[in-house]
Parts: C-alpha cells; sequence; structure tokens
C-alpha cells in the first residue's frame, strides 16, 4: 500500500489508475470501516482510503484532543483489506491555512445530530468535498451507521453535480448488537455491558412500527424514558422519513428510526430502517 501526505503527491500517485473509489475515514479502524474498503474494491480498479481527524467537525467541547489516533494499526488493517493507496496528510497539508471558506449545508444541518452538534455537518461537508477534490474518485463510501451524515454527502455530490457515485454501506455490529464506533473504546466494562440497549430500544421501535403502530411520539418517549432509567442521557430518539429524515407526513412513506444518547462521558449514536 502506497502512502501519501502532502496533496501534490497523492495527485501525481493517482495518474493513471482507471475507476478510483475512495474510503474517508478518521482512523482507528475498525470492522465497520474495512467492509466499506471491501465494498469500494467492487467499484473501482484502485480503491482509495484516507485517514484525518478533522478538527472542523468537533465542537469545543467534543473529543478532538483525545479521539483515537491509532496510525500503524490501522495501516496494517487497511494492507490486509487490500487497499492500494492511503492518504493521510497533516493538518499543514489539508489547512496550511485557516479554511474560511465553508460549505454550508441546508436545513438538514439543523436537525437531529445537528441540533446536538451545532457547526459539525458544515465541518464534515467542507472536509469532504476537500478531500474529494484531492482524491478526486468516481465512487465514494460511507457507512449507514451515520445515516445523516450519509444524507448530507448524497444531497451535496446530487447539488453540487460532482461526478461521484455515492454508496452507502450497511452497519457492522458486535455480536451483542452494538454498532461497531471508534467512540466505544470509550466505554468502561460496565458501560460496554450496558451498550447494546440502545439498538434494542430502536429495534423495538422498528417491530412496533411493522405491526402498524403509528403513535410515534409515544414510541419515541418510552425509548428515552427506558434507556434513562439504565443511566443513559438522551439526546433524541427520533421516528423519521428515510427521504429526509423529517417527521413522518404520509402514513406510507419508507422510516429510519434515528438515535443518540449518551452513557456516562460517551455519546452513542445508532438507526434502522423500517
Ligand atoms: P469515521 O467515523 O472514521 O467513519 C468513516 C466511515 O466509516 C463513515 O462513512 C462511517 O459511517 C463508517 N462507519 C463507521 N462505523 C461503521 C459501522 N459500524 N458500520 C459501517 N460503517 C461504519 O465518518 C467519519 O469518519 C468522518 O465524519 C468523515 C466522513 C471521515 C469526515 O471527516
Amino acid at each position: 500500500m502506497e502512502i501519501h501526505a502532502p496533496i501534490a503527491d497523492l495527485r501525481s500517485a493517482l495518474r493513471n489508475r482507471g475507476r478510483v473509489a475512495f474510503v474517508p475515514t478518521m482512523g482507528n479502524l475498525h470492522a465497520g470501516h474495512i467492509s466499506l474498503m471491501r465494498q469500494a474494491r467492487a467499484h473501482a480498479d484502485t480503491v482509495v482510503a484516507s485517514i484525518f481527524v478533522n478538527r472542523l467537525q468537533f465542537g469545543p467541547g467534543e473529543d478532538f484532543d483525545k479521539y483515537p489516533r491509532t496510525f500503524q494499526a490501522d495501516c496494517e488493517k487497511l494492507e490486509a483489506a487490500g487497499v492500494d493507496v492511503l492518504f493521510a496528510p497533516t493538518e499543514a497539508d489539508l489547512y496550511p491555512e485557516p479554511q474560511q471558506y465553508m460549505l454550508e449545508p441546508p436545513e438538514i444541518q439543523g436537525l437531529l445530530e445537528g441540533e446536538f452538534r451545532p457547526g459539525h455537518f458544515r465541518g464534515v461537508a467542507t472536509v469532504v468535498l476537500k478531500l474529494f477534490n484531492c482524491v478526486q474518485p468516481q465512487a465514494a463510501l460511507f457507512g449507514k451507521k451515520d445515516y445523516q451524515q450519509l444524507m448530507v454527502i448524497r444531497n451535496m455530490v446530487r447539488q453540487l453535480a460532482l461526478p461521484i457515485e455515492v454508496v452507502g454501506g450497511e452497519t457492522v455490529r458486535a455480536e451483542d448488537g452494538l454498532a461497531l464506533s471508534s467512540r466505544n473504546g470509550y466505554l468502561s466494562s460496565a458501560e460496554r455491558a450496558e451498550a447494546p440497549r440502545l439498538r434494542r430500544e430502536i429495534s423495538r421501535i422498528c417491530d412496533a412500527l411493522r405491526h402498524g403502530e403509528r403513535d410515534y411520539a409515544r414510541l419515541e418517549r418510552e425509548a428515552a424514558a427506558s434507556l434513562d432509567s439504565h443511566g443513559w442521557a438522551t439526546d433524541y430518539v427520533a421516528v423519521r422519513q428515510q427521504a429526509d429524515l423529517l417527521p413522518p407526513a404520509t402514513p406510507d412513506a419508507p422510516l429510519v428510526v434515528v438515535a443518540a444518547s449518551r452513557l456516562g462521558a460517551t455519546r452513542l449514536i445508532d438507526n434502522q430502517e423500517v
């Protein structure tokens, strides 16, 4: 696997490499990331991954400084997954001067995650657009684990007419159902044992919806109350339309249940399509 940091080096390495599929990450790679790398292979001649912990998408009180950085282990996993090129810019490579031109997503950036992480999706959209400009891929893969992020990127690509196929990958889970996440490493062993409850509450709502339940507010309230009674501090549990993440407007709209809750100091998110 080739590793490049300066943008110019990456660009010259990617000349004449055929169709390129790109998987951006912030590192600390787990089986969820690796499944995207493997799916990328089916879309391209050359698979490019990136590792960059993007300061712009972290809020003031968030975990930018303590975000796990495990570069050596990540390289071994990427190599084993058959990734051809790793783009691993330093902050000076990607932001040699303060990033003042920012990409401002529309109303979706104020919903759900955006309500609790102001500025987060502006930071994500800006870095992903910049990474796309560096790598110039024909396809890019993102996990459904970050459902709203995938939607922001899809909408950005469509509205800006970027010549990139955006592919969503299914969420990879631990055996007990917990969605894999770099942030799971922050959990104590007691918290780790409790963590699968988030997925269980989401699944319970999906079952009720499949059985025709339409009192969304009650389902959301009960799930949040159940989490909070087990020591969580829930930001939201919400039944939303898959198409735009707004509250369901028609009884037959395809739905997704999204949730974010804090267990001790760790904030976990998950979702499930109905
Ligand atoms: P990161 O959290 O490292 O995630 C990189 C990619 O892996 C994202 O597309 C994410 O949705 C996906 N992913 C994470 N956990 C997953 C799981 N359990 N199953 C399947 N896919 C999973 O998301 C980011 O980085 C950043 O916001 C980024 C897009 C790189 C921009 O900085």
